[in-house]
């Protein structure tokens, strides 16, 4: 490999969530950070010498995005994602869940109906409850190995819905929609006349053999009702620098996304983002294609290792993303004893199934993007607490 991810990064002491903020979370020092979902991979030198190029220039004033910035997100989404995006389309935002927050702003009025689909990236509820918005859930199903859609209790909730926020591809569970079950989810939206908030935020980080389906691209009339979020930041490794995109073909709704966004004044974003979102995108083709090699044989090997030491343990190999959705439930432990003795005793900091809502009770999240060594010995230490019980 041209890249090393073996390389172990300390990364005490650098204002990191993960790193930094552990001993707060998970209430001891001694604990493996493997939860928050950001990489201890460094970020590819190429996208380090564009941030250090603009530092060095001494000035750092008010900025705007070329039309530079903008190619290097049409360019990759062509190359990677055979998608075809227009330079009017992107519009930023500091972050996606900012992006998600601000739709649900621009697309519904308090007591309006958000369907979301659990066990699912906790924001999403947030962004629901926070603005008053009313919150339908349809429960994703375990099929033994997998999860599925329940498309009849999809169908009943898109009935009352406004607006559907998609994982695509799916965290914590690490699905990989496929083109019909999209196409699916896609109609029954078309029908109920509800609105499509596609989070694709995962969508280069798909595992061969499988591939991504971008949503608004299963045809015109899906476009014309989809908002699609992506960012630069869980493939690169860049999430500090707050920098992401809103995507929407349909013009009346970019206009009502952009007068959100025009109205709270974040339009501007950083320098060092753009500057970053340009060197990645139009360089990082090989860096991502070694990424993903190597993120594959992490869950091979802490997946094969939990398989053989604790067969006890459902373990679900995910297709996308870089997060291991396991069930602990064979441990028949509460949540509350489950995660004291992950965290105080196996010492591992994962994230807690409970907090992903419904479906989550029982299980954890382990994020595997980290040096090979590091995530077998966050495994390690789970066999040896786990294994008596
Ligand atoms: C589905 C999903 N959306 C959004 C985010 C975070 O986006 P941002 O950091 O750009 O706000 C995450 C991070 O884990 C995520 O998993």
């Amino acid at each position: 490999m041209k890249y090393n991810f073996d390389q172990i990064i300390n990364r005490s002491n650098t204002s990191s969530i993960k790193h930094d903020l552990k001993e707060m979370i998970f209430g001891t020092p001694n604990i493996l950070p493997l939860w928050v979902a950001d990489m201890d991979f460094e970020t590819p030198q190429f996208v380090r010498n564009a941030i250090m190029e603009r530092a060095l220039h001494p000035v750092y004033g008010y900025t705007f995005r070329d039309d530079a910035y903008y190619e290097s997100i049409i360019n990759w989404m062509q190359r990677r994602h055979r998608w075809h995006i227009e330079k009017d389309w992107i519009l930023f935002s500091p972050g996606v869940v900012p992006g998600l927050n601000m739709a649900v702003m621009a697309f519904t009025d308090p007591g309006d109906a958000i369907l979301v689909q659990p066990p699912v990236y906790f924001p999403f509820f947030s962004a629901v409850k926070d603005h008053d918005r009313v919150l339908l859930e349809n429960e994703l199903v375990c099929n033994g190995s997998s999860y599925e859609v329940d498309f009849d209790d999809f169908e009943e909730k898109a009935k009352q819905a406004k607006l559907f926020i998609l994982c695509s591809p799916h965290n914590p569970l690490g699905r990989c929609w496929t083109r019909e079950e999209l196409q699916k989810m896609a109609d029954i939206c078309l029908k109920h006349n509800v609105l499509v908030l596609s989070d694709e935020i995962h969508n280069d980080l798909v595992l061969p053999p499988f591939k991504h389906q971008v949503f608004a691209d299963l045809s015109p009339e899906v476009a014309d009702i989809t908002i699609t979020m992506h960012a630069p930041s869980k493939t690169f490794n860049l999430a500090g620098l707050a920098t992401s995109s809103v995507i929407i073909s349909n013009e009346i709704l970019r206009k009502k996304m952009k007068g959100v966004l025009s109205r709270v004044h974040i339009e501007m974003g950083n320098i060092f983002g753009i500057e970053a979102t340009k060197a990645a995108f139009n360089a990082g083709d090989e860096w991502l294609d070694q990424l993903l090699v190597y993120l594959k044989n992490n869950i091979h090997m802490v997946a094969g290792l939990l398989h053989r030491e604790l067969p006890a343990l459902k373990v679900f190999v995910p297709e996308a993303t870089y997060m291991i959705w396991m069930d602990f439930n064979f441990t028949q432990l509460s949540d509350e004893a489950l995660h004291e003795m992950v965290f105080k005793k196996a010492g591992v900091g994962l994230n807690k199934g409970s907090d992903f809502g419904p479906g989550g009770s029982g299980m954890m999240r382990m994020n595997i993007a980290s040096p090979l060594e590091t995530v077998m010995l966050g495994a390690r230490q789970l066999v040896q607490t786990f294994k008596s019980l």
